[in-house]
């Protein structure tokens, strides 16, 4: 098949079927790299109120650096992989203070950010500033592999190379905006995953896939990765309207968040098991338990009770970190959803503390 027939063919649908998205009737990389970083891993529903949040919080990349990163990880409470958040913050700073404010203008330059990889390079450097660089991302690749008969595991070290080059030859280097946000578009509504409606598909007559009936076939991806069950015991300590919380540190997941005093075991555990094990907890009265509630990661899935608790004796020596919040101050604090969920008072109770 002729390149230039499928991207010809593909522009076309995408300017008759396109979603109105706002980020689509922007040059400013500075709202394109923020969409961008919010639609990582996430829908375009979710992520819309979110990025017009920021928007509005944070109109320009200089607000967003002078903000306090708790206020930026408040604000994205709810999305999930913290983490982006972490270096969308970090991001903003270095732009202002590496870049004058200024983002950079290609997409080697754009490479050098922080928390800026090839598909948001990619993005930014096409949406914003017209270079011919394909975005490759899980959508691309689905369309790619069923339009090619692409066969390589897109889960393999070379794939994205493979991908990146298909892409590079079939695009309109004229158009490198519209052919990406087409790609795109085609696989998020066009090109899905399971059913896929190909009788919609501009592409269809040159599908690969289409013609061998081959669709759930491509891509072909391997590896599944192994979640990680974890077991959580939380402790809301409380004294005189306030709570006991923490900042979470370290490498493990939601850091930079907030949540209570916290007893992790490997299978499921007893309150006299964790009480007998944890000297801390004997100073505790626990005055109320709640049902184990499920949480689900990407690749960990969490069971969490939460234990209502005072100390037995006032003047109690606090654990590292914890300090006591009033009501006002829990809620402006950035947590975890299974945490704001507790707060908000939507995990049930059980009627035993055993
Ligand atoms: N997902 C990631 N980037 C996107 C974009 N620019 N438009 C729609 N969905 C997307």
């Amino acid at each position: 098949m002729s390149s230039p027939s499928f991207a010809r063919l593909l522009i076309a649908w995408y300017q008759q079927h396109q979603r109105p998205l706002p980020w689509r009737h922007t040059r400013d990389p500075y709202r394109i790299w923020l969409s961008e970083i919010i639609l990582q891993q996430t829908r375009v529903a979710q992520g819309l109120p979110y990025y017009h949040a920021f928007v509005e919080a944070f109109p320009d990349v200089q607000a967003l650096a002078a903000a306090e990163e708790r206020v930026v990880l408040r604000l994205w409470q709810g999305l999930g992989y913290y983490s982006r958040a972490r270096n969308l913050h970090k991001c903003a700073r270095h732009v202002v203070n590496a870049w004058h404010g200024r983002f950079p203008t290609t997409y080697a330059q754009l490479l050098t950010l922080p928390g800026v990889g090839p598909y948001t390079a990619a993005a930014i450097a096409s949406f914003a500033f017209g270079e011919a660089v394909p975005v490759v991302d899980g959508n691309v690749f689905r369309v790619l592999a069923r339009v090619f008969g692409m066969h390589t595991d897109i889960a393999s070290s070379e794939a994205k190379k493979l991908f990146f080059e298909q892409a590079q030859r079939v695009m309109d280097r004229a158009r490198p905006a519209d052919f990406n946000q087409a790609m795109m578009e085609l696989g998020a509504i066009c090109c899905t995953p399971s059913s896929p409606t190909c009788h919609a598909c501009p592409v269809a007559p040159l599908c690969f896939a289409r013609q061998r009936e081959a669709q759930q076939l491509l891509p072909v991806k391997s590896k599944k990765t192994k979640v990680r069950k974890r077991y959580v015991h939380y402790f809301a300590i409380r004294q005189a309207n306030k709570t006991l919380m923490r900042e979470r540190t370290g490498k493990d997941i939601w850091r930079g968040l907030y949540d209570f005093y916290c007893v992790e075991t490997n299978r499921p555990a007893r309150l006299d098991t964790l009480l007998a094990a944890d000297p801390f907890l004997s100073r505790l009265r626990i005055t109320q338990a709640s049902k184990p509630v499920k949480h689900v990661l990407s690749h960990q899935q969490l069971k969490a009770v939460f234990y209502e608790a005072v100390f037995k004796k006032a003047n109690t020596t606090l654990p590292e970190g914890m300090k006591w919040y009033g009501p006002r101050q829990v809620n402006a604090l950035p947590k975890p959803v299974l945490i704001d969920a507790y707060v908000k008072g939507r995990h049930p109770i059980s009627d035993t503390t055993g």
